[in-house]
């Protein structure tokens, strides 16, 4: 290997434009409309909150013409194509079916939903729908991800043995906050721990069996957890999820023939390094977006994808979405979550 493969991502600027509805104004909605706004041509025509007034201070902020006090009104609204769900986790499902029985494609914030039942039920209600759905893993759509994505397909690194990933950052114990409520989605697997099991998949594809064990919070969801994923190729993957304590963020894929290293966190726009022998190379993304400002990739990416007559993404389908919700399922049940 000379070199490395250069990123096939979808342009931010110049491509198919959707308007956009937000519901469910908080801190992610908030981070995602500054970096769509700030960064690419798509723009948000809509806001619906459970409060008028903020409702109100959202649009205000963020150059919204119209804002609802009604999630119902948003997805009536003809001048809306997407709509964006940033819920806490609990609400997912409900708010997605919402919008695709109002006829709207769906970006649905991570993880799609509760459990791999409420996201079948999602994915059913699309397909029959025939509205464009797609969970809000936003990773798989940066630079980095086509980049790995191709070494992967070329068989880079020979047959991957292993990958190691895990995730963490500590969050101060908040029975009522929706990270440790078990009736809003709590749980460290739910928040951060889909990352890392969705990387181990995107290298490894579906696990063929997992052994986990965790630490419950004293509301009984989890607050770390540890897996073993087993593949029927003979690979394997340790990956672990913490809201105790932070962690790295630096994954590896181990082969016969080569090895990533990630150097920068890889949730965000990252860098990493592959070695093969006594050969290094080095990536590192180069598109000025830091952090949460590569929450935009996934928007021009869905926005073309509409465009192109899709109703799933092809980096990230929704099959592959409940796929990820059985191996969260999975995990938690072993863990004892409620
Ligand atoms: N991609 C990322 O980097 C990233 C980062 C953080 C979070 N997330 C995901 O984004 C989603 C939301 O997380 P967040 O941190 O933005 O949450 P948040 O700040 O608590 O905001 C969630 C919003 O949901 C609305 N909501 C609707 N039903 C609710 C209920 N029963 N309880 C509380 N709020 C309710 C509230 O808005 P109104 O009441 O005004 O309607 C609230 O502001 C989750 O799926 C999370 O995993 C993604």
């Amino acid at each position: 290997m000379r070199s490395l493969p250069t990123p096939n991502v979808t342009p931010l600027r110049g491509g198919p434009v959707l308007r956009w509805g937000v519901l469910a104004p908080g801190e992610i909605a908030n981070d995602f409309v500054t970096t769509l706004h700030g960064n690419t041509d798509q723009r948000v025509h809509g806001v619906a909150s459970r409060s008028a007034e903020r409702a109100a201070a959202f649009a205000a902020k963020h150059g919204i013409p119209r804002h609802y006090d009604s999630y119902e009104q948003l997805v009536a609204d003809p001048g809306i194509d997407v709509v964006y769900v940033a819920a806490p986790h609990s609400e997912h499902r409900r708010l997605a079916l919402l919008a695709i029985a109002a006829g709207k494609h769906v970006l649905i914030e991570k993880p799609m939903a509760l459990n791999a039942a409420e996201a079948t039920d999602i994915a059913e209600a699309a397909r029959a729908a025939g509205v464009f759905a797609m969970e809000a893993m936003w990773s798989r759509y940066l630079p980095q991800s086509s980049v790995i994505g191709q070494l992967l397909d070329d068989g880079a690194f020979g047959d991957v043995r292993l990958v190691t990933v895990s995730l963490g950052w500590p969050a101060v114990f908040n029975a009522a906050h929706r990270m440790f409520d078990p009736a809003l989605g709590g749980g460290a697997m739910l928040d951060a721990g889909v990352y890392s099991l969705w990387f181990a998949r995107f290298v490894l594809g579906a696990p063929r069996s997992v052994q986990a064990a965790g630490i419950l919070a004293p509301t009984g969801v989890e607050s770390q957890a540890v897996a073993t994923l087993d593949y029927a190729s003979g690979a394997q993957a340790a990956v672990s999820t913490s809201v105790l304590t932070s962690t790295p963020g630096l994954p590896t894929i181990n082969g016969t023939d080569g090895v990533l290293t990630f150097t920068k966190h890889f949730v965000f726009p990252a860098s990493f390094v592959v070695t093969s022998g006594s050969e290094e190379l080095a990536w590192a993304d180069d598109s000025g977006l830091v952090g949460r400002g590569g929450l935009c990739w996934q928007a021009t990416a869905l926005a073309q994808y509409v465009n192109d007559g899709l109703t799933e993404s092809p980096l990230h389908d929704l099959d592959e979405s409940i796929g990820l919700a059985s191996t969260i399922d999975e995990v938690r049940t072993q863990v004892g979550a409620l």
